[in-house]
């Protein structure tokens, strides 16, 4: 009985079965159990070495059992470990993580290009008053330059702002020079919309005050900027221009190569000048003269990056942004 019994506890290759000949040998009706049992009805003489003879088997088969049981539990770690095995070898896999749009890139770097000449980051409202955006920048109400401004109004009187230009006023109403401050911001515009015009764009304004101010330092801010971001092989360029809040005014343009084109060529970044006196007096400054230059950056993107429309900077399409995790430039 105890050959045939491990033997099949041996060939167990389950729970179940090894439950099975528990129950048989040793459960309540079980083989030995019922031997022990009748054990009281022999003879004295054959009872003892008859009862320990089933109780070595007993602890022998439940010692048998123990071990069958363990080693199910082995097998089965083993197809646990086997059927999660990891292969170290293979490739990760790719997290897709955020970044930043490319025209933040862009601002970004212009930031950290104004940061080391010492300006100052300054930014203002996009929902402005006609004073701040035209009158305070000397447009007279019936003057022609705010054709070229058309913009968005709000019933209450109020203008969506067409050009960071007006956080030049509201910054000298609360500050004495000198100073040197940059306004990145996004602004707007009642245009007819097509591939180099948005109704909605972003702009980057300078303005410095102080006592000497010259032609000169407009041209060595704008030097020092072009050369930054397009390298020193870059040259600039001043041509006559109008914008009422500037006299003279200009209009400026680097000579870089585009990579598109492989060609050398002028590209009109945005228009600068002296601050006008008629500015000063809105602010109540007396003896101080300034520079002040703004460009558009979706112009700067689109030109330097080889971008062919405007309008995809805001249409979110992943496929287009994810082109762009450089600097930007
Ligand atoms: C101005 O807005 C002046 N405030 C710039 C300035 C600042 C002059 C300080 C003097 C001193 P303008 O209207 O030319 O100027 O616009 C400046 C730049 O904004 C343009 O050169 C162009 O790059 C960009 N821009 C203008 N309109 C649009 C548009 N609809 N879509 C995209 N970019 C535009």
């Amino acid at each position: 009985m105890k050959q045939e019994a491990m033997k099949a506890i041996a060939a167990a290759i389950d729970y179940e079965m090894l439950q099975s000949l528990q129950v048989k040998y040793l459960g309540k009706n079980g083989i030995l159990t019922k031997e022990l049992k009748i054990l009281g009805q022999l003879p004295p003489h054959e009872r003892k070495s008859r009862g320990q003879e089933l109780n070595a088997t007993k602890q022998f088969l439940e010692q048998a059992i123990r071990n069958q049981r363990t080693l199910l539990e082995q097998e089965d770690v083993k197809k646990v470990l086997e059927r999660e095995r990891v292969d170290v070898s293979l490739p990760g896999y790719g997290y897709p993580i955020g970044g930043q749009h490319i025209l933040t890139q862009i601002v970004n770097r212009l930031i950290d290009v104004f940061h080391t000449m010492s300006y100052e980051v300054v930014v203002g409202p996009e929902l402005e008053t006609d004073h701040y955006n035209f009158s305070a920048l000397n447009f007279p109400d019936e003057h022609p330059a705010r054709d070229t401004q058309d913009t968005f109004w709000t019933t209450d009187g109020r203008l969506l702002r067409t050009h960071t230009s007006p956080v030049q006023i509201r910054y000298m109403e609360n500050h004495k020079p000198p100073f040197k401050i940059v306004v990145p911001g996004r602004v707007f515009r009642n245009e007819a919309i097509d591939a180099t015009h948005e109704a909605q764009f972003h702009q980057f304004e300078a303005l410095v005050v102080d006592e000497r101010i010259t032609m000169g330092d407009l041209r060595g801010a704008i030097n020092t900027m072009a050369k930054s971001l397009f390298g020193d092989r870059v040259k600039t360029k001043l041509q006559p221009s109008f914008f009422p809040f500037v006299e003279p005014g200009a209009e400026f343009s680097i000579w870089w190569e585009n990579p598109r084109t492989g060609c050398s060529e002028w590209l009109e970044l945005g228009g600068c000048g002296m601050v006008h006196p008629n500015v000063f007096k809105s602010v109540g400054y007396e003896n101080v003269t300034g520079f002040a230059f703004g460009f558009g950056i979706e112009r700067l993107a689109l030109t330097s990056s080889g971008i062919p429309d405007i309008r995809y900077f805001h249409q979110n399409d992943v496929r287009f942004l994810k082109q762009f995790r450089g600097n930007g430039l």
